[in-house]
């Protein structure tokens, strides 16, 4: 997150690392070759401080935007590991082609082979808003299952499960929409959750899909790999504007 001060600047040197121009000393040796220019004019001493909204930076004659935040809602595709980096499988920042920001992450994890929303953003606090163990945040994910579910499964869900580790989960609403599918609500995060849930009532879960967390509903318009900018209005009503 950029360090303004407080009339809203901030260091040259941040601003080009924070949009991922280079590290700082690569953007300091840039900037020694006459490639940092502030407003046209060439810059040696990146410590300088500037407005982002009003002033002008380029890097190698092509204009740097600047973004304090931003929020990108992703229809995770299978195949895709919900991280920042791995070494075998390609990750989900890699999605986001037109990042301004490099310094995007995904707010929580979705499996390798599960598909659904998944919000990336570089504001750290509303992650832990979303995540925090104690807000039990719902989700409400799409399920598709092989074997055959107890009749009572609704009741079970509600009460709470023993998974195989001897955890305890907290209650969840099971809607059914017949021939092994339909929409799980958890209110927390646990590891392979909703596929361990439904190991504990003797099923195996084929396909997982996360349809929304709190506020936030996947939009039906994005295909798996798809993402886009929120709205004013998802943003309001995460308390962002
Ligand atoms: N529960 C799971 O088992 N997997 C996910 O990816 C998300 C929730």
């Amino acid at each position: 997150m950029a360090a303004k001060d407080g009339k809203g600047r901030l260091r040259l040197d941040k601003f080009l690392a924070d949009m991922g121009v280079g590290t700082r000393s690569q953007v300091k040796a840039m900037a020694r070759k006459g490639r940092i220019c502030l407003n046209g004019v060439p810059v040696k001493d990146l410590s300088v401080k500037l407005d982002p909204e009003k002033d002008a930076v380029e890097a190698d004659h092509v204009l740097v935007a600047y973004a304090s935040m931003e929020y990108y809602m992703l229809n995770k595709p299978a195949g895709v590991v919900s991280a920042t980096e791995d070494g075998q499988y390609p990750v989900v920042t890699d999605l986001i082609e037109t990042a301004l920001r490099k310094d995007l992450f995904p707010v929580g994890r979705l499996d390798l082979d599960t598909e659904g929303l998944l919000l990336l953003t570089n504001d750290g606090k509303l992650a832990h808003e979303l995540l925090s163990p104690r807000r039990h945040v719902d989700k409400v994910y799409y399920v598709e299952y092989d074997g055959l579910l107890p009749a009572d499964a609704p009741s079970r869900f509600e009460a709470g499960l023993t998974l195989e580790d001897g955890t305890k989960t907290m209650a969840a609403v099971w809607e059914d929409d017949g021939e092994g599918r339909g929409r799980l609500t958890i209110r927390e995060g646990k590891f392979h959750q909703v596929k361990r849930m439904f190991e504990a009532l003797g099923c195996r879960v084929s396909y997982l899909k996360r349809l929304s967390m709190g506020a936030l509903v996947l939009d039906p318009a994005l295909e798996p790999g798809q993402y886009r900018p929120l709205t004013e209005s998802e943003l309001e009503s995460l308390g962002r504007s």
